[in-house]
């Protein structure tokens, strides 16, 4: 086990490092809106009065509300599609380094809205932050796989979620109240982006590209050496190189893979279907519901301090990614994500008749705390990180790029699903006493 560990080198780990920066971004605007989601509805009302001099109706307001945080997945959707586009044509590393430019316009956009008076311009910038976000749940796997010697796959894989969570939990902190989640400084809350942003571009040319694009895509063998040398902190990398020159022969069979192609050729077919399904299985499951809307969910169940169970949510949520991080080299996939699913079905049930008996019993309050909090472990366990790495796992050279793309937009597409209807499902619970939405969520389930 220590032997595995072993192998990180400074070299790999600032590499991994940096390009987690870029899943960071991404956690960080999956999570900045759920604290501060009354503050920016007042916002708008206020914009609203101010231009059409009335009352926004509760109606507009959850829709106006549901775009800005669910035209992120749609960012996402296109952005995790047009991977492909980039990583082959500019190499993994620049890839990442050219999308920062998204970043930046999405602050300047978000940043500058309150200032504008406009809604719209939050909106815009939520999606071209999606676009980011959905380039870098495609590049960072991708470098992140290609990067680490094959025993470590798993583990520094893990790490693309480990940034996203802790993003995650870096925007719920930053969104209490007295920090940045105040009718002030919530522009801040969400140009923060920036700082991110500017760290990443400060260290990504000092990282590689990736060996694997240079040997198999570039044909530069001696720099593949180089930089496979110092990743690995030996002069020895006789049976890397070779095995990435057998992968290059038999690309050199397969050639580049489309999107279309790999939907037509049956060889590709089962990992197809198995990387889709682990998608939809950790989109569907509803846990975005948790990391947009908890604030609003603690809320309704009675609970006093809705912000401060959220972030108690997002510590949950880094622990057990760190949990994982330790296991899942150990434990293999398919159980970790199973017994995740497993846990996550029994949690929801849980939190259903926990809300159910609410208005019975007020202690339920807290069990449905409990419920979320385990919900969110047994997310971490497995259907969090492993979707994510999975894919490039599954996957040669030839068809990775255009696999990693299917993958991404099946889950952003379901992302978005869970994101734009929540709230509607909840308004319709609250009017309806419960029903609708708690049997949607076991149906779901
Ligand atoms: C995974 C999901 C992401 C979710 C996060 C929560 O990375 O892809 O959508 O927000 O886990 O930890």
């Amino acid at each position: 086990f220590f032997a595995l560990f072993q192998q990180i080198t400074v070299s790999l780990m600032m590499c991994v490092g940096t390009a987690v920066i870029g899943s960071l971004q991404f956690g960080y605007n999956t999570g900045v809106i759920n604290a501060p989601q009354k503050i920016i509805e007042k916002f708008i009302n206020e914009t609203w009065f101010n231009r059409y001099g009335d009352q926004i109706s509760p109606n507009s307001l959850t829709a106006i509300w549901s775009i800005a945080v669910s035209i992120f997945s749609v960012g996402g959707i296109f952005g995790s599609f047009s991977v492909g586009l980039f990583v082959n044509r500019f190499g993994r590393r620049n890839s990442m380094l050219m999308a920062n430019v998204l970043a930046f316009i999405a602050a300047a956009l978000m940043g500058f809205s309150k200032m504008a008076r406009s809604w719209e311009m939050l909106i815009i910038g939520r999606f071209v932050v999606g676009l980011y976000s959905g380039l870098s749940t495609g590049f960072v796997p991708m470098y992140v796989g290609e990067v680490s010697p094959t025993s470590l796959r798993g583990a520094l894989g893990t790490l693309h979620q480990l940034g996203i969570v802790i993003g995650i939990l870096i925007a719920q902190v930053f969104g209490i109240e007295f920090i940045m989640g105040n009718d002030k400084l919530w522009p801040l809350l969400l140009g923060f982006t920036f700082v991110f942003a500017v760290i990443q571009c400060i260290l990504l040319p000092l990282c590689p590209e990736s060996p694997r694009f240079l040997l198999i895509n570039k044909n530069e063998e001696n720099k593949a050496k180089t930089v496979l040398k110092k990743l690995r902190g030996t002069t020895d990398v006789s049976s890397d190189m070779q095995e990435m020159k057998d992968e290059s022969r038999q690309m050199m069979r397969e050639k580049k893979v489309t999107i279309l192609e790999l939907f037509r050729s049956h060889l590709y077919r089962q990992p197809l279907i198995i990387a889709v399904v682990l998608q939809l299985s950790q989109q569907l499951s509803g846990i975005n519901a948790v990391f947009y809307y908890s604030t609003r969910i603690f809320e309704n169940a009675g609970v006093k301090q809705p912000v401060y169970a959220t972030i108690g949510a997002g510590v949950v949520n880094t622990a057990f990614t760190v949990v994982s991080l330790f296991i899942v080299e150990r434990a293999g996939r398919r159980s970790l994500h199973l017994l995740g699913l497993l846990g996550m079905a029994g949690s929801a049930v849980l939190m259903t008749i926990a809300l159910a008996l609410l208005e019975k019993l007020s202690w339920m309050s807290y069990v449905s705390i409990a419920a979320i909090f385990s919900f969110v472990a047994f997310f971490e366990i497995g259907p969090g990180p492993i979707p994510w790495f999975i894919v490039a796992e599954l996957f040669s050279q030839g068809p990775r790029p255009s696999a990693i793309a299917v993958a991404g937009f099946s889950n952003w597409t379901a992302n978005f699903i869970v994101g734009m209807c929540f709230q509607y499902v909840e308004v319709s619970r609250k009017n309806d006493q419960g029903k609708p939405l708690d049997l949607i969520f076991v149906f779901v389930k």
